[in-house]
């Protein structure tokens, strides 16, 4: 039988994700479950997305608009671009596989880092493509071992900034400097998934970058904009990159309701400035009761937290379970001692405190 499976496929392990509310509550027999596992926006999705999805319901009998038109004008203008530098993605976890299989021949490779967004690594072996991981350096992408990594073979380098799951994030000194260094037919992907959250001013702004540099910028509406489960993301990127994505992603790849969703979410400066003042609100609280606790985190500028559980964080996590909440643990990542914990509500946050001191 195995000998059916491509030989890549035998050596992927599949993406963990994070645990569902029903999934648990039928597991456990809970009526209550709060899930602070996958980074999502504990306010719901964003109001004026939900309208747009209602308004265009009954269309759905229709293929969506396959350019994506209104949506990539609409964040075209949200960021001073032109649409033709914004290619659409079902969820930006597409796009990683889209921009591989655009750039990266067979024999090339891909660098990123060791604990980072899983789906680099697991995308770039189902293509088939080598990946180099570099080790964190005090929890921090290492650009400076990144640069020695990089040899004939190379042609792309995937960071996470701010970085899943650690929540740290490589300054503009440091991404400039690796640019000044990197070789002309080497493409580097920053994934901008978090920016929302940043409250720093030395956090480069990718965008810059995308007209004059092989830089390729990857943002989603899953985080900020609560869309997470209509799946839509996109890359910013010079129109000619960009075109040749486009040749690459399926024709439908964003379905009718994300499209409308996104384009009206942009419009919702209000539920972006809400969610915003919440995570750096209730950042500051569970940084106060984990210092109370003793527990030791790595500060973020994300809105999830990584924390130092100092015991076995599968058993860890198998305990909060029990008491209705879900986290995730860091097993797949290597770190055996760390969870990774989602900034909830205040609610949701008490809640979390409270069942980390019953189970530690
Ligand atoms: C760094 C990073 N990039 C991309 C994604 C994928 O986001 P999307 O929901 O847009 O596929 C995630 C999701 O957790 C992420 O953490």
């Amino acid at each position: 039988m195995e000998k059916l499976i491509r030989k890549n496929i035998l050596n992927v392990s599949p993406y963990i994700a994070g645990k569902p509310i029903e999934e648990t509550k039928r597991q456990y027999g809970l009526k209550q479950v709060i899930k602070l596992a996958s980074n999502e926006n504990p306010l719901g999705a964003s109001p004026k997305a939900l309208a747009a999805i209602k308004k265009n319901l009954s269309g759905i009998n229709r293929y969506p608009d396959s350019s994506g038109f209104y949506l990539r004008k609409r964040i075209a203008k949200s960021l001073g671009l032109e649409h033709s530098n914004i290619v659409l993605g079902n969820g930006s976890d597409e796009l990683i596989d889209v921009i591989i299989k655009t750039f990266v021949e067979d024999d090339e490779n891909i660098i990123t880092a060791d604990i980072t967004f899983l789906e680099y690594e697991i995308i770039s072996k189902v293509l088939g493509r080598r990946v180099i991981t570099v080790p964190l350096r005090y929890f921090k992408y290492d650009l400076e071992s990144i640069k020695r990594k990089i040899d004939k073979k190379t042609k792309l380098i995937f960071i996470s900034n701010p970085n899943n799951p650690t929540g740290t994030y490589v300054t503009k000194y440091e991404i400039e400097d690796l640019l000044q260094c990197l070789p002309e037919d080497v493409l580097l992907v920053l994934d901008e998934a978090y920016d929302t959250f940043i409250d720093v001013d030395d956090f480069p702004k990718g965008l810059k970058y995308i007209n004059n540099k092989n830089v390729l910028v990857l943002k989603t509406f899953s985080k900020a904009y609560g869309l997470a489960g209509l799946r839509i993301g996109y890359a910013v990127a010079g129109a000619k990159f960009a075109s040749y994505m486009e040749r690459v992603r399926q024709p439908f790849n964003v379905n009718l309701l994300a499209q409308a969703a996104a384009t009206a979410a942009l419009d919702d400066k209000k539920f972006l400035k809400r969610t915003r003042k919440l995570i750096l609100k209730e950042k500051n609280y569970l940084y106060d009761e984990l210092s109370k606790l003793g527990i030791a985190y790595v500060p973020s500028v994300a809105n999830f937290i990584l924390l130092d559980v100092a015991c076995d964080c599968v058993g860890l996590f198998k305990e909060m379970l029990k008491f209705g909440v879900i986290v995730r643990d860091m097993q797949q990542y290597g770190l055996k001692n760390f969870i990774r914990v989602t900034i909830g509500t205040r609610k949701e946050n008490e809640k979390f405190i409270k069942v980390l001191k019953i189970v530690l």
